[in-house]
């Protein structure tokens, strides 16, 4: 079993760098292949043992609700039309009755803000946070490969899966600074959301997978806006861990910014060419569209 059942997955945000398809549509509702990011997210979570999905959701974002639910029209249509295969693929993904819940944050006031409302669902436990816009391509999923390094860490650790990113492209993340070695894991010695130019602790950053204790709903609670005008999670996770262990861990794996339209389009050429039924008839078509550039 694993030791950490739940997950929150923050779905609230707007979306602004991919207007205007996220007039509409939610971000984590873009496809990469045939799967919307928030499905590729749940997946590795499910991967990874986790046995309750949580899901921080805003207006306009019901269609995510609905994405992990039953479609009973299309059910019956598939079914009539012979089509078992497609319908085994929709029941296979769907996630156990009471296993998904939702709450609101009903203004965007950052990612920190996104976690504190899940508060009362997760409880008085530690729990997973997966940032949907981040995709990580690996043999086994990032989550998987944190649990089994926080199964060694000991119970009260907070690890956080980190990447290193070129020295210049620091002040556009939360950056770690790194102490000594535990494993695969390092301790850390602190954290920076966005720091300026020139000023950040190492060039490893923060990337989008985050195993916390429940002491951090009590410090977001008072958490002042941070770096953005917004309440950072990073922020908090600096208040906590002057109580409790924290880490870094480097797992092994591509990722994917998918929040950024180049981080998206690559996952979509990087997922494509893993996939053994379109490969190779992909590859053709990109070296027919590289070969006229
Ligand atoms: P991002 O900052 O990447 O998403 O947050 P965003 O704010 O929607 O995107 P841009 O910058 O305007 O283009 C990472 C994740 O956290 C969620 C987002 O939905 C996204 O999945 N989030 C962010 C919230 O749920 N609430 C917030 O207040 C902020």
């Amino acid at each position: 079993m694993s030791p950490i059942r739940k997950a929150i997955f923050p779905v609230a945000g707007l979306g602004t760098r991919f207007l205007p398809a996220t007039k509409a549509v939610p971000k984590e509702m873009l496809t990469v292949v045939d799967r919307p990011l928030i499905q590729h997210v749940v997946d590795e979570a499910r991967e990874a043992g986790i046995e309750h999905f949580i899901f921080v959701t805003g207006r306009n974002k019901g269609v995510i609700e609905d994405h992990f639910d039953r479609q009973l029209e299309l059910e019956f249509t598939l079914n009539e039309r012979g089509k078992h295969a497609d319908l085994e693929l929709l029941n296979r993904e769907l996630p156990s009755a009471g296993t998904t819940s939702f709450t609101r944050q009903q203004t965007p006031l950052g990612l920190g803000h996104a976690v504190w409302c899940a508060r009362e669902l997760v409880g008085r436990e530690p729990f997973a946070l997966l940032l949907p816009d981040v995709l990580v391509q690996a043999p086994r999923g990032c989550l998987g490969q944190m649990i089994d390094a926080y199964r060694e860490l000991g119970e009260r650790a907070n690890v956080v899966a980190v990447e290193e990113v070129p020295p210049d492209r620091t002040h556009m993340y939360g950056v770690v600074g790194v102490g000594e070695r535990r494993g695969k894991a390092f301790s850390i010695t602190g954290m920076v959301e966005k720091p300026p130019r020139g000023s950040a602790p190492s060039n490893l950053i923060i990337t989008g997978r985050y195993i916390l204790q429940p002491e951090i709903f009590e410090i977001l609670q008072t958490q002042e806006r941070g770096a953005g005008g917004e309440i950072q999670i990073t922020d908090a996770m600096m208040r906590l861990a002057l109580n409790l262990p924290f880490y870094g861990f480097k797992f092994e794996g591509r990722t994917f910014d998918c929040g950024s339209k180049i981080g998206f389009l690559a996952a979509n050429v990087a997922y494509a060419l893993a996939r053994e039924d379109i490969r190779a008839e992909f590859r053709v078509e990109l070296e027919k569209l590289l070969g006229e550039k």
